[in-house]
């Protein structure tokens, strides 16, 4: 079998109004960035309540679905594309679990969060959701493309 090589994926985040308001937009960014991780899309946008059913329309019908529409739509949110190899899972774990209580301290929502409803940021959880997600909130011409920036450079990847 030929071995898989180094996959890079691009993943969507979400600064949510909480972290926002909260001014901590750059303390999430430069995680990101100082991990090695490279942003090649972002904009400041107030979604509108249809825009955020349509990106949580997974969880329609469930407890929380009215709570984070409200919670999320109506408000400034920073989207953002970021890009690395595992770049999905790592975010995910740069960000830290759903419930901020829970989280490990030295993640996002372990250092800044207190509750699940108002859990500062949001990160695609696999390929399918990252593409989908990324097309719903931008157009293919505001994502800088591979060939333009590279992601892979030999100080980060041997
Ligand atoms: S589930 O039911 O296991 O699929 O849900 P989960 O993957 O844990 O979470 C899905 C998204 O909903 C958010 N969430 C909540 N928001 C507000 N209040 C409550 N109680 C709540 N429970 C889950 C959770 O943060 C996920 O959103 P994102 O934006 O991906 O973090």
């Amino acid at each position: 079998a030929v071995p898989a090589g180094p996959v890079v994926q691009d993943t969507f985040l979400c600064v949510k109004p909480d972290g926002v308001e909260r001014g901590l937009i750059g303390e999430m960014i430069v995680r990101f960035e100082r991990k090695g991780l490279q942003l090649v899309g972002m904009k400041m946008i107030t979604p509108s309540r249809s825009l955020i059913e349509t990106h949580y329309a997974e969880h329609r019908g469930k407890g929380f679905f009215n709570g984070i529409c409200e919670y999320m739509s109506g408000h400034p949110v920073v989207a953002m594309v970021w890009r690395g190899v595992d770049a999905i899972s790592v975010c995910r774990t740069v960000i830290g679990a759903t419930n901020p209580t829970k989280a490990a301290m030295g993640t996002i929502r372990g250092d800044f969060g207190m509750q699940t409803g108002r859990n500062l940021i949001h990160g695609s959880d696999g390929p399918e959701s990252a593409a989908r997600e990324i097309g719903l909130w931008f157009r293919p011409e505001e994502i800088t493309p591979a060939s333009v920036v590279p992601c892979i450079n030999k100080w980060l990847y041997e």
